[in-house]
């Protein structure tokens, strides 16, 4: 959310009402600011404000949290790009100040978490936190049970000095791989079966950390995270 904002658009972004709803709602019900009742709706709001309102109190609660279903063929960043940026699918006010809490590539699909809140976003993509990403995997070729070894003990990616770290690899069918790795490193995946002498043909992400995929959301939709969600990465975890 963009700091400072008028605090009608604040509230009408937080509770879905339209602006004509939100001035009759608010001649009945009158909105505090840091505890002092405000009749300007022009206001210009603070992220540190606290804002109550109806009983329910939208303070320092500024940021939002997305989770999307990225669909093939648009990128997880917002540089400028040939491809369309899946940031753009969302339908939020404040949409130029989200970005993706970790990168899927362009023809990958799955699990995007999208936010305003960067140190919320670095506890998921910062090394030090290793958190659990959940790939579904079709491969071109067949895998054995000793490339499963070679992907849970670590593999030396080409051009790399050290080893992937230890991840967890279940063989759903010959040509389907459920895996989880703790590090992202880049096309880490691919360059995984690479390694091995097979190519991935397509890779679903399915779970972030706790947070699993919401299999309501078809390609493209997204939805605003739960509390609960969230405080999967809040604080120490
Ligand atoms: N690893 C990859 O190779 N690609 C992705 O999009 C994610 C992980």
């Amino acid at each position: 959310m963009k700091y400072p904002i008028r605090l009608d658009k604040f509230l009408a972004h937080h509770t879905g009402l339209s602006r004509s709803q939100l001035r009759k709602a608010l001649r009945e019900q009158p909105v505090q600011v840091n505890g002092d009742v405000v009749k300007d709706q022009g206001m210009h709001i603070h992220r540190e404000d606290k804002v109550v309102w109806m009983g329910d109190e939208f303070g320092e609660a500024g940021f939002s949290y997305i989770m999307m279903n990225k669909p093939a063929g648009y990128v997880s960043t917002d540089d400028a790009s040939e491809h369309p940026s899946a940031i753009y699918l969302i339908d939020e006010p404040f949409v130029e100040r989200l970005h993706c809490a970790g990168r899927l590539d362009l023809d990958s699909t799955g699990m995007l978490l999208i936010t305003d809140d960067g140190s919320w976003s670095h506890r998921i993509t910062s090394p030090k936190h290793q958190k659990a990403k959940v790939y579904e995997v079709t491969l071109a070729d067949p895998v054995t049970e000793d490339h499963l070894d070679q992907l849970r003990k670590g593999i030396l990616l080409r051009n790399e000095e050290t080893e992937t770290l230890p991840c967890e690899a279940t063989l759903l069918d010959e040509q389907h791989v459920r895996l989880t790795i703790y590090e992202g490193r880049y096309h880490q995946v691919k360059r995984m079966f690479a390694a091995l002498g097979n190519k991935v043909e397509a890779l679903h992400r399915a779970q972030i950390g706790d947070i699993i995929l919401d299999e309501d959301l078809e390609p493209g939709e997204w939805r605003y995270l739960t509390d609960e969600e969230v405080a999967v990465f809040s604080g120490n975890t």
